[in-house]
């Protein structure tokens, strides 16, 4: 055993409620846990490794300090330790969970057991901790519910886009149409009064008709933008296929959508999540890239799925770094992560940036 790690005075006494030897190597073999214990005012009497490696004191250090010294000044203000060295003596253990202070000044977030120790006639002798740096676990379950939070919004967004294109189509749309049927209805009724050799002063019917055409066509786009109805009514293949169409026709460039996937009947969460990627990464495309030439492949791999946008445009400009608020990038990595996949995006100078997200066919496809 290590000297001064079980300080042999302070651990006299325990000797009488049978941690013998064995077990003083046992506990000074745990590195991932902190174990050690304390007298019945809450002096710390015994150190194992674990506790130095957590709370980076050597023995030397804290044997005899109280261990009030590992909480932070609002806890010890608030009496937090007093309060749960009586829950341990008063109903033999008590477990909290919550921030502890390290040596340096450092806080982590600890699981701690606090157990009475009593010999054989009850009386309290001390007690023994236990205590667990959970601030990995901690962070990993933030991180967790950050992303669950962040699905969330993203399927709330989806869902008002999806009602908001609705809306736009169907109501809009529609008073459009009669607008237009009751303008064609009122210039016949108009011209029907009016002297032939006057007809040329009334153009403005065919202005007004030519606007509300325009606005059909607005709001359709808009509402395109929003949720093409291609993507509900035929799939995610077809509207990429729509999508690269589009984009040829509104910028210029030729775009080519190939799919190499099979018939794959894709879920509604993979279908709306890989159709935004390649909706992103074309908008990138347009703002950034100057490109000759894009294609769209999603392929099928063993148990993958592929998406990939390339083009041939300028890249990444020298000493590019994802900037903080690169919102395109990120929420692309977010939704194929929420797919169980993951996304690289790689720009060779020269040769433009290729976008590629692999994804679990098991998580993309209809499970029957
Ligand atoms: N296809 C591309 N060609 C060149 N640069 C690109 C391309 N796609 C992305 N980028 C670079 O990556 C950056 C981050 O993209 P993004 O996260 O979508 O943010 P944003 O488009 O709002 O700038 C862009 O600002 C651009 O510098
Ligand atoms: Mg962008």
């Amino acid at each position: 055993m290590a000297p001064g790690i079980f300080p042999p005075d302070d651990f006299a006494n325990l000797s009488e409620v049978g941690i013998d030897h064995r077990y003083r190597l046992l506990v000074d073999a745990v590195c991932d846990y902190a174990i050690f214990m304390l007298d019945r005012s809450g002096n710390v009497t015994s150190w194992n490794p674990g506790a130095k490696r957590e709370k980076g004191y050597s023995a030397d250090e804290i044997v005899g300090r109280h261990f009030s010294i590992f909480y932070t000044d609002e806890d010890t203000a608030a009496g937090k330790p007093t309060r749960l060295l009586a829950a341990a003596k008063a109903r033999g253990r008590v477990e909290d969970e919550g921030w502890r202070v390290r040596k340096d000044g450092s806080r982590f977030w600890a699981n701690v057991v606090i157990t009475a120790i009593r010999d054989e006639q009850g009386a309290l002798i001390g007690f023994a901790k236990i205590t667990r740096d959970l601030t990995e676990k901690r962070r990993l379950d933030e991180l967790e519910r950050i992303a669950a939070d962040a699905a969330l919004v993203q399927q709330a967004q989806e869902s008002e886009k999806k009602r908001i294109a609705r809306e736009l189509h169907d109501d809009l749309g529609q008073r459009i149409s009669a607008l237009k049927m009751s303008l064609a209805l009122l210039e016949a009724d108009v011209l029907e009064h009016v002297p032939k050799a006057l007809h040329g002063h009334f153009g403005a019917f065919r202005e007004v008709a030519g606007e509300l055409d325009a606005m059909a066509t607005s709001m359709r786009r808009i509402a395109a933008d929003l949720r093409p109805p291609v993507l509900d009514d035929f799939g995610l293949e077809a509207a990429l296929d729509w999508m690269a169409e589009r984009f040829e026709k509104q910028y210029g460039v030729p775009a080519r959508c190939e799919i190499e996937a099979g018939s794959l009947q894709f879920n509604e969460l993979a279908t709306i999540s890989l159709y935004r990627v390649a909706q992103e990464a074309l908008t990138n495309v347009a703002r950034h890239a100057r490109a000759t030439q894009v294609e769209i492949i999603l392929s099928r791999n063993g148990e993958d799925c592929n998406l990939r946008i390339h083009d041939d445009g300028v890249g990444f400009p020298g000493g590019w770094k994802l900037r903080p608020d690169a919102f395109g990038v990120r929420s692309m990595r977010e939704r194929i992560a929420q797919l169980g996949g993951d996304l690289s995006i790689e720009s060779v100078p020269g040769n433009g940036v290729t976008v590629a997200a692999r994804v679990p066919l098991s998580r993309v496809t209809l499970q029957d």
